[in-house]
């Protein structure tokens, strides 16, 4: 199959490379020309696991490549699946600039039957809307269709290749069936629908999945109180296949470029057709809450920040990404550079990425995990990467100025810490 894939983003750059290690042809597309010629040059724009090894290898075998001319790619093109981003609107609905562009860009360079299929997370009646772009301009044949995504940045390779299931929203037999022909090879659980449906299971999901972080976040603020364990109430829950142990570990909230964004954009969605959704409008706001409960322990901690040093841990939304979109440590060191600390930085890879949004004098950007804690007042983890599950506490205590450690991740048991001289405070656990 010839592919040609608009956005090498995420979602774009992973889908490309996997469907070209399937054995297709796969051209990506992306606007941005020095990222054009990165690819090019076989570098990989964002950090995710195991994704340059796969890109160089299907480069190599001449089944995968990357340019700026949408036309030139689409020439001989089966099947143009669009993953440009789909970034919040300041009222939360989502931005649909970039998929009515690359709508009308692929409209100029159709040349004949394709199957267009979104793979954007976008609001419902948004592939009616390419179609409608596409027939303006295009008056043969084609089909378009919804192939939502639900890879995860960090295994987004693993994902791909592997996936739960495939959701298929297709309004004609010849889509349907090329779309199934090509994911076959990845799953056997196949979800063919209408293409409304499938534009809502995306948003569904990604809400559900967010409910159940807040939901266990409530959980383990009362947990506090209450003497009880979030992680062994979390365990003990899961168990129940009903429920599933997935998605139930409390912390400092959701991050990231979706669930924040997708929570919104669905509360509007839900809003335009005049239902109010309550239960997810109080999934956000447990979410942003959660960020102050972490920094309410550290106040409780250490009494004022103000002149003081806060060791952070984890720049980025959650492991294994530089990806800092929506991270909760923006809003954390925002807030304490407001309060008048000093913040000591570290994150084995979103240094650079977290710098480009968030730079200031009170922040001193540290060579590693160690150098963060020697003389801080306190040290804050906000993302479990395993350089900082696996530090020695020892060490650490000996490098804090005092020996405060706030992890708002849950990553060290009662028994590491009681080893160590650390005043301890998690997220719902007794200490
Ligand atoms: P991204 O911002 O990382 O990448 C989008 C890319 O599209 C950019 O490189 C941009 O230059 C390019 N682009 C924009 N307009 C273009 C055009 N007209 N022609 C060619 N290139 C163009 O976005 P992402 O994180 O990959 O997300 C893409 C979509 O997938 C969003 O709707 C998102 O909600 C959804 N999604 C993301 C993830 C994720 O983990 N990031 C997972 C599932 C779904
Ligand atoms: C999420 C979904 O898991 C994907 O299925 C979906 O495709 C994607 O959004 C998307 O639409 O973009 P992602 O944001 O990459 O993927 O990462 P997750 O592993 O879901 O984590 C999201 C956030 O929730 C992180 O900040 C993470 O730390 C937090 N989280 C996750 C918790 O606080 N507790 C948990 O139990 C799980």
């Amino acid at each position: 199959m010839n592919i040609t894939v608009i956005g090498t983003g995420y979602v774009g750059l992973v889908s490309g490379v996997c469907y070209s290690e399937l054995g297709h042809n796969v051209q990506c597309v992306d606007k941005l020309p020095e990222k054009v010629v990165m690819l090019q040059n076989g570098e990989v724009p964002i950090y995710e696991p195991g994704l340059q090894e796969l890109m160089i290898k299907n480069m190599e075998a001449g089944r995968l490549s990357f340019t700026n001319e949408i036309s030139d790619a689409m020439v001989d093109a089966d099947l143009v699946i669009i993953a440009v981003g789909t970034p919040p609107l300041p009222n939360g609905e989502a931005d649909m600039q970039y998929i009515e562009a690359a709508a009308k860009e692929i409209a100029q360079s159709m040349n004949g039957y394709k199957v267009v299929c979104v793979k954007s997370t976008v609001p419902v009646g948004t592939n009616e809307h390419v179609r409608g772009i596409i027939a303006n301009h295009f008056k043969g044949q084609f089909d378009i269709a919804s192939l939502p995504e639900f890879l995860r940045e960090g295994t987004a390779v693993k994902d791909t290749l592997h996936p739960d299931r495939i959701v298929i929203g297709a309004e004609s037999e010849q889509a349907s069936a090329l779309l199934t022909e090509l994911h076959r090879p990845l799953t056997k659980e196949i979800v063919v629908t209408d293409i409304r449906s499938a534009e809502m299971i995306k948003y569904a999901s990604n809400a559900f999945l967010a409910t159940k972080i807040s939901f266990i976040n409530e959980i383990a603020n009362i947990c506090e109180k209450v003497g009880a364990d979030v992680t062994e109430v979390a365990k003990g829950m899961g168990l129940d296949r009903r429920i599933g142990s997935s998605f139930l570990k409390a912390g400092i909230g959701y991050g990231g470029s979706c669930f924040p964004k997708d929570t919104k954009a669905l509360i509007q969605i839900a809003g335009n057709v005049e239902y109010d959704f309550k239960l997810l409008k109080a999934v956000v706001e447990v979410n942003r809450h959660q960020r102050y409960g972490v920094l309410d322990k550290l106040f409780h901690a250490i009494d004022n920040v103000y002149g003081k040093t806060i060791g952070i841990w984890g720049l980025s939304f959650k492991p294994e990404t530089d990806d800092v979109r929506e991270a909760p440590a923006i809003e954390v060191i925002d807030r304490l550079i407001e309060l008048g600390a000093k913040v000591k930085v570290y994150d084995p890879i979103a240094m650079e990425s977290f710098r480009r949004i968030l730079d200031h004098p009170s922040i001193e950007w540290c060579e590693n995990a160690l150098e963060v804690a020697r003389g801080s007042n306190a040290l804050c983890l906000l993302t479990e990467w395993n350089e900082f599950v696996e530090a020695d506490l020892s060490e650490v205590e000996a490098a804090l100025l005092q020996p405060v450690l706030v992890d708002g991740r849950n990553v060290f048991s009662i028994e590491q810490i009681k080893k160590t001289g650390l005043n301890y405070y998690p997220v719902g656990r007794p200490v």
